[in-house]
């Protein structure tokens, strides 16, 4: 199993109540684990990209609805229900794109419907919730780890031993529960005794692929090498690459994929190159109320992201008059995705029929 700690975990009173994640902030240079001890730090610690990763924030959603109703003084059911409900709406304003989030506090959510008639308001009744609704958060994130060890296993069997695989942005154990999607798939290989070498895009602005994925996969003892995201394109053409593997943030009904800025492109020079591109997400990834991939909201980010070149550098980039564009996400259409790997096995287009009926 993974060297990497625990990206998120519930930590119970009298050292609790709190949410311990990895402050992905400070990686590469540290590994540093914060508590969030109220809903609001949490919602910072979102915002802020410390917990980030669709599978890891629908965790994060989870657990702060637990936290929520651990804080709370509700003495019926009904106050903390409306506790309960006031910090799903925190919760659910921090970040638009990744749809875990949104399934997770839905799913939370669904613990305390509870019909009236069977609902004793008294203290043992809300203190029975309270535990319910922990439990739910602890089991998503679970379930998280272990729908990523069994995507990865499915995944693992498109890769060829010695494949050269370029990934965008970081999919793996810190974006989730623990073991990745894309990473996990090439954790898998590697696991099942497969030689890999892994191209990581270093994913402007925040970095996220020089800084946690190319960390990672050195955790994991898998080759990598970091290069800028304009590099992609010669690399492919110089035949260095045999597939792309990335994660997704949303996937619509007809399997239109929302992921790290940047992902669209590689997609668009992966089908002029012949190449295979894959998109490995857990179920919890599929928003089949999404019809298509124009209707996701794409999350805009603060200019500073761009002009202090991941907050390390504090004289911008960019004369201070320059406009700047900041698009956390962009969608790639189905008909550049060669295949979706999920925990239930490998989808091909046409995703809308494959995806009907799924549970998600
Ligand atoms: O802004 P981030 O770092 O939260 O974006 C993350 C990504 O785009 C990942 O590729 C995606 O969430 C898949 S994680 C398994």
């Amino acid at each position: 199993m993974s060297r990497i700690p625990a990206t998120i975990a519930w930590i119970a009173p009298p050292e609790g109540p709190a949410v311990r994640m990895i402050d992905q902030t400070r990686l590469p240079g540290e590994l540093v684990m914060i508590d969030c001890r109220t809903v609001e730090q949490l919602c910072e610690a979102i915002v802020s990209l410390r917990v980030r990763g669709a599978p890891a924030l629908g965790c994060a959603a989870g657990y702060g609805l637990a936290l929520a109703a651990h804080l709370s003084s509700a003495i019926t059911v009904d106050q903390l229900v409306e506790d309960l409900s006031r910090a799903r709406a925190t919760i659910a304003a921090t970040r638009p794109t990744a749809v875990n989030l949104f399934w997770a506090l839905e799913r939370v959510m669904a613990v305390l419907d509870v019909p009236a008639e069977d609902a004793h308001r008294e203290l043992s009744s809300v203190r029975d919730l309270r535990g319910k609704v922990l439990a739910e958060a602890e089991l998503i994130a679970a379930d998280d780890l272990d729908r990523c060890v069994r995507l990865g296993r499915y995944g693992a069997e498109l890769l060829a031993d010695g494949a050269n695989v370029i990934t965008h942005c970081n999919a793996g154990a810190l974006a989730c529960a623990g073991y990745g999607t894309a990473l996990g798939v090439m954790r898998a290989a590697a696991e099942g005794g497969k030689r890999l070498h892994v191209w990581v895009d270093e994913t402007r602005p925040l970095l996220q692929g020089a800084r946690l994925t190319a960390w990672e996969l050195i955790q994991e003892g898998i080759p990598c090498t970091v290069l800028c995201d304009n590099m992609a394109g010669w690399l492919m053409a110089q035949g260095k690459v045999d597939c792309v593997l990335v994660g997704a943030d949303r996937i619509a009904a007809n399997g239109d994929a929302a992921n790290k800025i940047g992902t669209y492109g590689l997609a668009v020079l992966a089908q002029a190159h012949g190449l295979p591109f894959y998109v490995a997400a857990p179920l919890s990834t599929l928003d089949l109320d999404t019809t298509a991939g124009t209707e996701i909201r794409i999350e805009q980010r603060s200019p500073e992201e761009v002009s202090l070149v991941a907050g390390r550098l504090r004289e911008p980039i960019t004369p201070t008059a320059a406009d700047i564009y900041n698009p956390a996400f962009d969608v790639t259409p189905a008909e550049l995705i060669t295949a979706i790997i999920t925990e239930v096995g490998v989808f091909a287009p046409p995703y809308e029929k494959a995806f009907c009926g799924l549970q998600t």
